[in-house]
């Protein structure tokens, strides 16, 4: 099977992505321009506040440009959203929603995991000062529940540890058995086979027959206490059965504990996400202009004109600059009339952005703590909700955030086509049948689709291998006095790291320029 081929039909491709490993590390460049804040009689127009926008500004202030940063929200961070008691929304053609989470719950909308090797992203948390804490992407103690028609394990949660456990168990017994009977040709002394075997029976929890026959790996049916309780090991699963109910198919894929991006450890600003563009509020707030439309980019050879609507005036302005650094989104940028290139306009036009849906759901007791000894981490299922993430922050606490669901491609979009209530009747019944407390302890919802935000119009850009070959570079050039920045202008598509990035890559080229006069 190809690359292409295992994406296409592992049904849930951004995992598959992140399994072959195309999403690669955040490089640990350090941003090395000296620092120079007196003013250098540079005007640079900064499209969009999200955070490539705001990283801009903040490393262009430290260089002594005048900046002004464009945004069309009436708030900054654009991806970066965290959804709180009050928030509103309207999604394109959509009903308007307003938040009704008790006051101090909340729920990261768009990023909410920072790897702990994405350096930059890090650098800046640590540079404005914004506390972090540890975001439980991968807990042993979530469910996986598989809605099929056969399979002695389908329509039922079973805990992530018990199949992890099991399917080692079984995997290593069969390479075992295999060198036994020396069906594998392995360049090894036979002491370094025995090596290899005595790796295998500890990876695997095998007996000393090379069997596996269960392992406290995969839990206890009755745990051990005081007194003479000793401890009951559950019994492991049949292959046949895990095999046949469908708990290997990749929408159970173990990308918390495998894919680089997604291993532990992971953080999360206390407080929300949104913590990170306040504190760049805090730095570069006054540049920056909301509620400002851009309706066209335009090419003054030299310098740029940006025409903007002012939504709160209905008036059109316009601002020239000797530069611009533009990070809207390519599915906003394709429709805003401009000078820029072919190739620019090629870009937008055939790089994709991916369709994704989550909806936070408030209860009133954290009942995946109290019953199901749940911190954080996540539930996997291949029903169209395809996760739930628990909370990594408020544990023990009196209520709780749940993200009811976050997926991606056609169930997204089919998702994302219902109304409201319809997506919350869909997230609580299907959640309803992994956590039956569903039904006492709910109270209330809130719901996007991505690719149905104004301004954002998608998650992430998507780029194949052949897009990446054939577009991408357009992305790290200028074209004339205009630079990219974004996370689809990046190595690092849909990660912070990419706006960050992206962000110091065009200020260090644009400085380049202006130094070499
Ligand atoms: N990087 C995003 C995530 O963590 C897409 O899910």
């Amino acid at each position: 099977m190809t690359r292409r081929n295992f994406i296409e039909k592992s049904g849930n491709s951004y995992l598959a992505m992140m399994a072959l490993g195309f999403f690669p590390e955040a490089p640990a460049k350090s941003f090395d321009l000296a620092r120079n804040e007196k003013p250098n009689g540079k005007k640079v127009i900064i499209l969009g506040a999200g955070l490539a926008g705001l990283a801009s500004a903040y490393e262009l202030g430290k260089l002594g440009y005048d900046c002004v940063v464009l945004e069309a929200r009436e708030r900054v961070g654009g991806r970066i959203w965290t959804i709180r008691k009050g928030t509103t929304e309207t999604e394109i053609g959509g009903e308007k929603q307003t938040c009704q989470f008790d006051e101090g719950y909340y729920l990261n909308a768009g990023a909410a995991r920072i790897p702990h090797h994405h350096h930059l992203t890090v650098q800046y948390c640590r540079e404005l000062k914004i506390p972090v804490e540890i975001f439980g992407n991968l807990n042993e103690a979530g469910f996986q529940y598989s809605e099929s028609n056969r399979g002695a394990l389908a329509n039922k949660r079973v805990r992530a540890r018990e199949i992890h456990a099991d399917m080692r168990g079984y995997l290593t017994e069969l390479v075992a058995k295999a060198i036994d009977q020396q069906a594998l040709d392995l360049e090894m002394s036979k002491e370094d086979v025995d090596r290899y075997v005595a790796w295998l029976r500890e990876e695997g929890d095998l007996d000393i027959n090379k069997k596996y026959k269960g392992s406290e790996r995969h839990g206890y049916e009755l745990a051990p206490g005081a007194g003479m309780r000793g401890g009951t090991i559950a019994k492991p699963y049949a292959l046949k059965d895990i095999v046949e109910s469908g708990l290997t198919h990749p929408a159970f894929a173990n990308v918390g504990e495998y894919t680089f991006n997604q291993q532990p450890v992971l953080l999360q600003p206390v407080g929300g996400m949104d913590m990170i563009p306040k504190a760049f509020e805090k730095v570069v707030g006054d540049k920056v202009k909301r509620s400002c439309e851009i309706q066209e980019i335009r090419k003054t050879n030299p310098g740029v004109r940006i025409v903007y609507l002012d939504k709160k005036t209905g008036q059109k302005h316009e601002v020239k600059g000797d530069y611009c650094i533009c990070t809207l989104p390519l599915p906003i940028l394709k429709g805003i009339p401009s000078d820029l290139s072919g190739d620019v306009q090629r870009v937008a036009d055939f790089v994709p952005y991916m369709e994704t849906c989550k909806i936070g759901m408030q209860f009133k007791r954290r009942f995946w703590e109290e019953d199901d000894q749940i911190f954080g981490g996540i539930t996997k299922t291949n029903m169209d909700i395809t996760q739930i993430f628990y909370p990594a922050h408020g544990m023990l606490g009196p209520k709780g955030v749940l993200k009811g669901m976050y997926n991606f491609h056609g169930l997204a979009k089919k998702v994302g086509e219902l109304s409201i209530a319809d997506r919350q009747k869909l997230a609580f019944e299907q959640g309803s049948r992994i956590h039956p407390q569903y039904k006492d302890e709910f109270e209330n919802a809130f719901s996007l689709a991505w690719h149905k935000i104004p301004y954002s119009k998608g998650g992430w850009g998507i780029y194949s291998d052949a897009a990446r070959q054939r577009l991408y570079a357009t992305m790290t050039k200028n074209d004339d006095d205009i630079y990219f920045a974004g996370e689809h202008a990046s190595n690092l598509p849909a990660w912070m790291a990419g706006a960050f990035e992206s962000a110091r890559y065009a200020v260090e080229l644009l400085h380049k320029r202006v130094s070499a006069g």
